[in-house]
Parts: structure tokens; C-alpha cells; sequence
């Protein structure tokens, strides 16, 4: 790909590009993953607590993705993947009175994605650490 600021000297792409599965994932990661994209409108999660589940671009972005207002107002976008097997956490827009739940073994976080408890867990090594968090997106 020969790519030049002077339009003289640069070239149109080549057509592999647009059909290169290689070439879509590095698109992903170097032009969405690092600048802001559009949700949609604040009122998705309109007063606190309120939580949203979607996929960005209809899938384009593979992993599921949670919009969440906290008790204090904040915004936060999340992974809606349990940390702990991978379950998908929130299936609906709702209300999470008492924080997100998982439905399969129980783990608890906050609206903020941040972990808070984990049923049968007491006295493991290490444990809950950073990575029990949801990674965040916001
Ligand atoms: S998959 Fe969520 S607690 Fe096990």
C-alpha cells in the first residue's frame, strides 16, 4: 500500500484491501478501539441505575458491550461478559437496583463494572483481583 500526503505522488488502494479479512480487524483496532464512537442518545439510561445492553455496529465490534448510569449520574460502558465463565450478564435494558448479577454462579458488580462479591469465595488466594473487574470501555 503506498500511502503519500501529496496527492501527486500517492496511488488509489488496491481492491485486495477492501475485501482483506487481516485488513478489517486492523481497522477495528487502530481507528474504533482508539477514538470515540457514537452509542446513541444519553436517555438510553435515562436515571440512575438504569442499564442498556448493546453490540456496536450491529456486531462490527464482537464483544457485548453494556451502557450503565450509576447512583451518582456517571456514564460507564463495560463489557457485558462475566468475568468469571463468560456469561452475558444483562440480556435487557433495565434497571439494576442491586447492581449487575450474574445468573450463573452469582458474581456481583457494581454499575461502575467494578467486582464486589462472589458466593463461596472466602479465603481464595489473590482473589477478587483487577481482572474480576468488567473491563471498561468509558
Ligand atoms: S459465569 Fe458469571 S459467575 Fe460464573
Amino acid at each position: 500500500m503506498k500511502i503519500d500526503k501529496d496527492i501527486h505522488i500517492a496511488s488509489t488502494l488496491d481492491g485486495t484491501f477492501y475485501n482483506s479479512a487481516e485488513k478489517l480487524e486492523e481497522s477495528k483496532s487502530k481507528l474504533f478501539e482508539r477514538s470515540w464512537q457514537v452509542i446513541g442518545e444519553e436517555d438510553l439510561v435515562k436515571v440512575p441505575q438504569a442499564a442498556y445492553p448493546f453490540e456496536f455496529m450491529d456486531g462490527f465490534i464482537t464483544e457485548p458491550l453494556l451502557l450503565t448510569r450509576d447512583k451518582e449520574d456517571n456514564l460507564h460502558c463495560m463489557s457485558n461478559v462475566c468475568t468469571h465463565r463468560g456469561n452475558i450478564l444483562v440480556n435487557n435494558p433495565c434497571i439494576l437496583s442491586g447492581g449487575i448479577s450474574c445468573s450463573y454462579h452469582g458474581r456481583r458488580f457494581g454499575t461502575d463494572g467494578c467486582f464486589k462479591a462472589m458466593p463461596e469465595t472466602d479465603g481464595m488466594k489473590d482473589f477478587p483481583s483487577e481482572r474480576d473487574n468488567l473491563e471498561k470501555h468509558l
